[in-house]
C-alpha cells in the first residue's frame, strides 16, 4: 500500500515561486523572452510562474516522452509535441517540473539550441539529485531534494495525484 507524506506546502511553493519570478524579472525584463514548458507536469508551475513575471513573455510547450507509466525513466527521450514559436535570436527559458536523471533536459536543450536562439536557460521547480546521470546547468531552481518519488503540483505517478496544490513524497 502506498502512502503520501507532505513535502512542500502551498505557502512554501507560493513564496518560492515569487522569489523565482523576482530573479527572472531582474535577469530578463525588457528582453524578447519565450518560456518553453515541458508538458504535462509543468502546467501548474508554469501557470504560477508567468503570473509572477510583471513583463511580457511568450509561452510555448513541448511534450516529451520517456517514462511510460512507471517511476523509472526508460532512458530514451523523444518529442511528441514540438515548439511552434520561432526561437531564432530570442531568449529561451525552459521551464520543467522536476529534473531527475537529467536526460530529458539535456535532450531538450540541444533540440532548442538547434533553433539558434540568443540564449537558452533552464528553470525547474524541483532538482532531484540522487539519480542524475547528465550534468545539466540549472539556472533557476525552486527546491532541491535528494531522492524519492514526488507527486502533486503537476507531478504525477501514472497520471494520479497531479492536481494536488502541494507536493507529496510517495512512501511504500
Ligand atoms: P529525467 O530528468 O530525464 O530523469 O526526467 C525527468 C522527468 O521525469 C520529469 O519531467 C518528470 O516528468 C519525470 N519525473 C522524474 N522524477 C519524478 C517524480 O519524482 N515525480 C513525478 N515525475 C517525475
Ligand atoms: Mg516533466
Amino acid at each position: 500500500m502506498t502512502r503520501k507524506r507532505l513535502l512542500i506546502s502551498k505557502e512554501e511553493i507560493a513564496r518560492r515561486v515569487a522569489e523565482l519570478g523576482a530573479r527572472i524579472t531582474q535577469d530578463y525584463a525588457g528582453r524578447d523572452v519565450v518560456l518553453v514548458g515541458v508538458l504535462k507536469g509543468v502546467f501548474i508551475f508554469m501557470a504560477d510562474l508567468v503570473r509572477a513575471l510583471p513583463f511580457p513573455v511568450e509561452v510555448d510547450f513541448v511534450r516529451l516522452a520517456s517514462y511510460g507509466q512507471g517511476t523509472e525513466s526508460s532512458g530514451e527521450v523523444h518529442i511528441t509535441k514540438d515548439v511552434e514559436t520561432p526561437l531564432k535570436d530570442r531568449d529561451v527559458l525552459i521551464v520543467e517540473d522536476i529534473v531527475d536523471a537529467g536526460l530529458t533536459l539535456d535532450f531538450l536543450r540541444r533540440h532548442l539550441a538547434s533553433h539558434h536562439p540568443r540564449s537558452v536557460k533552464i528553470c525547474c521547480f524541483i532538482d532531484k539529485r540522487e539519480r542524475r546521470q547528465v550534468a545539466v546547468p540549472l539556472d533557476y531552481v525552486g527546491f532541491v531534494v535528494e531522492k524519492g518519488f514526488l507527486v502533486g503540483y503537476g507531478l504525477d505517478c501514472g497520471e494520479h495525484d497531479r492536481t494536488w496544490p502541494e507536493v507529496f513524497a510517495i512512501e511504500d
